[in-house]
């Protein structure tokens, strides 16, 4: 393997050291059956980190066959929910014991700064598994007044049964997490398919799953490719649910895979183009930091990234130039780096997608403000550093503002008045998310009801938590992930009548 800096946490060394990564299934670790392996890549040097097992279609056979044995028979099902909901606290208590290291291993994978894996990508798992530890004991049904007599009527809420879970590659740990967590909570199995780009924390993760005693097969991880192991889940007979984040267009491969073979049930988180929209009564300190914050936060890879920036045009010079001044203050550099604000993109085919795009806005007419090109000098010229980019005199109708780019890259967009930026900005395929900067209450609220995006944001942009439905409305997915809305994702609801007469 290659020379690691010596900062690193030993257990991540050992971790990283050793043989290819093995496949999860059925409480082993195993190779794929064909015996192949793939790298994974530092995206901040360009390195290889470790390979890993290339699961595809007979690997999955194998892990849903585990999943389903796991769901229907074994100690999974007899499991109380006061069990299930104190396995998932500890695995909540495991991973912070191991939090350190997950926080290396993410922006060694990913890229990201160490500052923001360890806060929120660490951090913001360990506050989302604790809180669907509380789930188990709280799904229930309802009695329901059927208008017949001596009939008495009732619900009961159960698992769906065996759920693939297939992730993006823009928060691996906390994507696993998103969808682990709440099918451990209603008693479901699963295989977990990572990204090709980032399989290590899951992996670490599947190995502290069973350390928390989860029972053998209710977990399983097979890493690989989209195109093999993801579409083979995406297609196999014996999987009830499929819950995917990534893409538009593999989510709508999903869905005809399912639609092809078992209508398995589906949830889609998928991408965005969301409008972050300043009024120029706004508090104009906070709407600029929002409005820089909202792109360039884990280098504008984010679904709910605000890569339109909608600004009224009293106020359009001021924060255009301010979004321009505070990004070249961000500093670019390894995400191990304590001090670094902008890492590198995951991978060569984003660094190629995303400056791609840089090209494209200068050919339709946008003004490059700040950035607008790759790091190619110098040490971080290995990796994949493209420079935090605002695009002045953007239009709507322009494809940098039309389509998901994925990187640090913002377009900016005057409006006129309520009415011209609600047309805006829903003039897209997209409705993930939208931020409303503006002291006026009634305007805000109006926004808020007007937006066609499942995340309105007022006067604040890109929380989350685990309490709050997160989901997008158009092209941007189907279902609600967190909250109760994760629990309905993996439960049937069945009615049951008795006659009393
Ligand atoms: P992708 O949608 O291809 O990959 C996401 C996951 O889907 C990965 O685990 C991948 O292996 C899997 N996958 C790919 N093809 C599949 C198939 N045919 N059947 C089943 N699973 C499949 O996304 P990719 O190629 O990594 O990125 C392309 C663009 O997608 C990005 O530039 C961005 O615009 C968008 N994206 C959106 C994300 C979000 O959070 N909504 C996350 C990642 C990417
Ligand atoms: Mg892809």
């Amino acid at each position: 393997m290659v020379a690691m800096a010596s900062n690193l946490h030993p257990e991540v060394s050992s971790f990283l050291s050793g043989g290819p990564k093995k496949l999860l299934i059925g409480g082993q670790w195993v190779d794929a059956a064909s015996g192949k392996t793939f790298e994974t890549v530092n995206p901040a040097t360009g390195d290889v980190l470790a390979r890993v097992a290339e699961g595809d279609q007979e690997d999955v056979n194998r892990a849903v066959a585990a999943a389903r044995k796991a769901f229907d028979e074994g100690p999974w099902p007899g499991m109380t929910p006061a069990e299930r909901s104190r396995m998932i606290w500890k695995i909540a208590d495991l991973i912070e014991e191991h939090a350190d290291t997950f926080a290396q291993l993410e922006t060694l994978d990913n890229g990201k700064p160490i500052t923001a894996a360890r806060r929120d990508d660490v951090g913001g798992t360990i506050d989302y598994v604790r809180y669907y530890a509380g789930w188990p004991t709280k799904i229930q049904g309802h009695t329901v007044p059927v208008s017949m007599p001596d009939v008495f009527g009732y619900t009961l809420r159960q698992p769906v049964g065996v759920c693939a879970q297939i992730i993006p590659w823009n928060y691996p740990l906390m994507m696993a997490a998103w969808k682990l967590a709440p099918a451990l909570a209603a008693g479901c199995t699963m295989v977990l398919k990572p990204a090709e780009q980032t399989p290590l924390s899951a992996l670490l993760l599947g190995q502290l799953i069973l350390e928390a005693g989860v029972p053998a097969g209710v977990v399983n991880v097979v890493t690989g490719f989209g195109e093999t192991a993801g579409a083979a889940l995406a297609a196999h007979m014996d999987v009830d649910k499929i819950a995917f984040t990534g893409s538009v267009d593999v989510g709508k491969l999903i869905m005809q895979a399912a639609g092809k073979s078992n209508l398995k049930k589906i949830s889609l988180e998928l991408g965005g183009k969301s409008p972050n929209i300043v009024f120029a009564d706004a508090d104009m300190d906070a709407a600029r930091e929002g409005a820089a914050a909202g792109i360039f936060y884990n280098m504008g890879q984010d679904c709910t990234a605000g890569s339109r920036v909608f600004v009224e045009q009293r106020v359009y010079d001021d924060v255009a130039e301010y979004m321009a001044a505070h990004s070249k203050r961000l500093k670019i550099g390894s995400g191990l780096d304590e001090s670094t604000d902008i890492g590198p993109l995951v991978s060569k085919e984003q660094i190629e997608r995303v400056t791609g795009y840089l090209q494209l806005g200068r050919q339709e007419g946008a003004r490059v403000l700040s950035g607008g090109e790759r790091v190619a000098e110098g040490e971080l010229a290995r990796g994949f550093f493209v420079r935090p980019t605002v695009f002045a005199d953007a239009r709507n109708d322009m494809r940098i503002a039309q389509e998901e780019i994925f990187g640090p890259v913002v377009s900016v967009i005057p409006f006129r008045d309520v009415d011209d930026v609600v047309r805006q900005g829903n003039n897209v395929v997209y409705g993930l998310g939208a931020g409303i900067w503006t002291k006026d209450i009634q305007k805000a609220h109006k926004m808020a009801a007007a937006l066609k995006a499942g995340t309105v944001w007022i006067n604040m942009y890109n929380a989350v938590d685990p309490a709050m439905p997160f989901g997008g409305f158009k092209q941007s997915g189907i279902g609600r992930e967190m909250g109760f809305e994760a629990i309905e994702l993996y439960t049937e609801v069945k009615s049951v009548w008795v006659n009393l007469g």
